[in-house]
């Protein structure tokens, strides 16, 4: 299997650093649904405007990992997250935080397009309203700017009225992406997001998200491991609910460290 990596030269010569600073630091996560220890002391930074991917078999715990990051694990009644997610000054995990609030900052986009059966423009715009966003110019301006942000406005500028469940799974994709980027958030947290839709689509939304980590810090689940050496600065490989590995993108997929990590990212299981 091929996969293309920038080399140290191309990023020095492109003026990237190697770091930059942490936005969210994990310390000791453990996540158990009922009995099941589906997260096991997972330690790992979150480094701001990089994108960070979350690769591993099916099962070991991605979806159940990136879902603590803004408290959706809240939502499954046999599910219980200890540690800490330290965000700003808090801990996300602390229960008496603002959920509604941590969600507006910390987004997330699912596997499955899920544009509510409206307008394209309400979809942008029942968030904001719901926020208590009300100014009919400060909406429409928000619709716009988050949809070009997709690269989604060209497409879709002369039918904002029309049903977001008429548009194509790609473009439904990228809608949801631009109804969390509406809310203004500082992290965007997705899981597979790209994952049931074709190559074209596919590639959009990563130009996409190679733009939007200059303004955002991205964190992605992928099955594909092309797709976090295109577009992760950071990977961590996840192994029956153990972060096994951590490192930046090339490093770990050059050089892994650890053997489950070797066999994983050759293709000898997963
Ligand atoms: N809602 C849930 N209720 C109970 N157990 C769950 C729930 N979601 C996940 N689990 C269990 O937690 C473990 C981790 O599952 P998780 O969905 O996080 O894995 P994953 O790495 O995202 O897998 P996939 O690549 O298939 O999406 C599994 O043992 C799974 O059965
Ligand atoms: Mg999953």
């Amino acid at each position: 299997m091929m996969i293309q990596l920038n080399t140290k030269m191309e990023n020095f010569m492109n003026g990237q650093t190697d770091e930059t600073p942490i936005q969210i630091q994990v310390n000791h996560v453990n996540i158990y649904y009922g009995s099941n220890h589906a997260v096991k002391d997972v330690n790992m930074p979150i480094h701001r405007n990089s994108i960070t991917a979350l690769i591993g078999p099916s099962g070991c715990g991605k979806s159940t990992f990136i879902r603590s990051i803004n408290r959706m694990n809240d939502l499954i009644p046999s599910a219980r997250c200890e540690g800490e997610i330290n965000y700003r000054d808090y801990n996300i995990l602390n229960k008496k935080i603002d959920v509604v609030q941590l969600r507006k900052e910390i987004g997330m986009v699912f596997q499955q397009p899920n544009p509510f059966p409206k307008s394209i423009s309400e979809n942008i715009q029942l968030p904001l309203k719901f926020a208590g966003v009300h100014n009919k110019r400060l909406l429409n301006e928000t619709t716009e700017d988050s949809l070009k942000q997709v690269a989604l406005w060209d497409e879709v500028k002369d039918r904002l009225d029309h049903s977001a469940t008429g548009l194509s799974g790609g473009q439904q994709q990228r809608l949801c992406i631009a109804r969390a980027l509406a809310l203004k958030p500082s992290v965007l947290l997705l899981d597979e997001p790209t994952s049931a839709l074709d190559p074209v689509s596919t590639s959009k939304i990563e130009e996409q998200l190679l733009e939007l980590k200059k303004k955002y810090t991205i964190v992605i689940v992928t099955h594909n491991m092309q797709q976090a050496a295109r577009i992760a600065d950071y990977t961590a490989f996840f192994y029956q609910g153990e972060l096994v590995e951590f490192g930046h993108t090339k490093d770990l997929f050059t050089h892994p460290v650890k053997k489950a990590t070797a066999d994983y990212i050759s293709g000898r299981f997963g």
